[in-house]
């Protein structure tokens, strides 16, 4: 009988015998990467950003990479590493980012954000790290890390591998933007390998084929010139916040539908067949409402939710402030009004001609009695990623091997801005392999990601770079 499990038979069990026999020290690593507050949208965290570019840098050269360099841009850093075992293999560009959003508000976390611990869950009855960044992105990006050491370590790795890990991802990568087209035969690959994103759960694994777009703007709205006593002048004089909220709501119709002209131009309608096949995923409505503490869900008539963050757009206040928010009460009329407001957009949305729409329609409704500027912020195209690409077999081929279950293609409601810029200017088409939950409270106080999920993302990364090697001779 043939030993299938036999080290010198089967490459691939060393890579998995490796990660089994390297757990702890997988984990301190990523504990101490974690540690690192590289919060990149805060300048006072500046020095921790950098401590963290130079963290991935020693981490990649441990690893085995070659020319490892922290290559400065008008930002934070962009972390690049190679090896090319043979130049006639294909070449698997690894990218991901090492910053993260802010750990505000910190008194709703019930640990120090950076002082990672490994809690049990309700969805992570192994254990989850619960840290600022466990889950997006230090988690997922380090799992390449690791699956390159245990390739390299094993003697299997398949494929020549390139690293690119940039510290802006969470600000809007424009500085990532100007690299990659200023860098694209350093960069030449065959296939770009992104885990940033999520699955469905442990029990459904799935692949990311659908991320939004994003334009994000921020709005003043000025009433009189200097804060009033709102009982002498209330009623006669138009308060700012008042007004803004008026013109927030009467953004969106009864059916939730956006009122902005032109909006849905682009907008791209899918065939019932691809609907009805995106809601075969498994979805149940009642832990959904369950596991956010809502009576009900709420969005565009005539979608389902799977539809609703997967293939419509959005107009979402973040924040809007003005007034007195202090102590107690007191009267007045405040001068000013201000409201952070997003737009999630879906193919073929472009976000710069969204953000000039968003801009002219606010202007056209608001009323003389107050001034009103609109500032846009970062953005982002949408981005479809295809089926039928040697990447995509090899992330199936990898997923059916480690989890034993074929990976549901699925279309996520978040954003990775540079997965459109990897199509338009490297001509290549990112494989969304990410191995986190929805639950993993990614952007929100206790954000955590499963100890069963990182090592069973670094193995499925291992044997992406097996399948994808026999993918692309085909
Ligand atoms: N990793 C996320 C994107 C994401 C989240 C994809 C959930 C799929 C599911 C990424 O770090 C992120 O947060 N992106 C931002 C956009 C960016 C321009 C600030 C986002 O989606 O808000
Ligand atoms: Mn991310
Ligand atoms: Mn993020």
């Amino acid at each position: 009988m043939r030993p299938s499990f036999d080290n010198r038979t089967n490459p691939y069990m060393s890579v998995k015998q490796y990660i089994q026999d390297h757990q702890e020290k997988f984990l301190n690593e990523l504990f101490d990467l974690l540690r690192i507050p590289s919060v990149s949208a805060d300048p006072k965290f500046k020095g921790d950003v950098l401590s963290a570019a130079e963290f991935v840098k020693d981490s990649l050269i441990s690893a085995g990479a070659d020319k490892v360099e922290v290559c400065p841009t008008a930002g934070y850093p962009i972390v690049y590493g190679e090896k090319i075992i043979d130049p006639s293999l294909p070449t698997v560009l690894v990218y991901g980012h090492y910053d993260v959003q802010p750990a505000d508000p910190y008194d709703l976390w019930d640990s120090p954000p950076f002082e990672p611990v490994i809690k049990k869950t309700e969805m992570h009855p192994e254990g989850a790290i619960f840290a600022r960044g466990s889950a997006d992105d230090k988690g997922q990006f380090f799992m390449h890390v690791k699956a390159f050491e245990a390739m390299m370590s094993t003697g299997t790795l398949a494929c020549n591998i390139k690293f690119m890990i940039e510290g802006e991802e969470e600000v809007g990568s424009e500085n990532l933007d100007i690299f990659v087209k200023a860098n694209k035969e350093k960069l030449k690959s065959d296939v770009v390998l992104i885990s940033d994103t999520s699955m469905i759960s442990m029990e459904t694994p799935s692949i990311t084929v659908g991320l939004r777009g994003l334009a994000y703007m921020q709005v003043e709205v000025t009433g009189p010139n200097r804060d009033l006593h709102s009982g002498s002048y209330g009623g006669a004089v138009a308060n700012p916040i008042n007004i803004l909220c008026k013109m927030i709501a009467s953004m969106q119709d009864e059916n939730n539908h956006i009122t902005i002209p032109g909006f849905y131009d682009k907008v791209e309608e899918l065939s019932s067949e691809y609907r009805a096949e995106l809601n075969k995923a498994p979805f149940d409505l009642e832990e959904y409402k369950k596991l956010l503490a809502i009576d009900d869900i709420h969005g565009e008539k005539g979608y389902t939710t799977l539809e609703r963050t997967g293939i419509r757009p959005t107009l979402d206040v973040n924040g809007i402030w003005g007034g007195y928010i202090g102590e107690g009460a007191k009267t007045v009329l405040p001068s000013k009004a201000y409201a952070k407001i997003s737009m999630r957009l879906v193919p073929n949305q472009e976000h710069k001609e969204i953000a000039q729409l968003f801009e002219d329609h606010f202007k056209s409704i608001a009323p003389a009695s107050v001034k009103v500027k609109v500032t846009p912020h970062h953005g982002g195209q949408p981005a479809v990623i295809p089926t039928d690409s040697a990447g995509y077999r090899a992330a199936q081929g990898a997923v059916m091997e480690a989890f034993g279950k074929k990976a549901i293609p699925t279309r996520e409601g978040g954003s990775i801005p540079i997965t459109s810029l990897f199509q338009k200017e490297l001509g290549l088409d990112p494989i969304l392999m990410g191995f986190g939950l929805d639950t993993d409270a990614i952007h929100s106080p206790n954000e955590h990601y499963g100890v069963k999920n990182y090592l069973i993302g670094i193995e499925t990364i291992s044997l992406f770079f097996k399948h994808f090697k026999e993918e692309a001779s085909k």
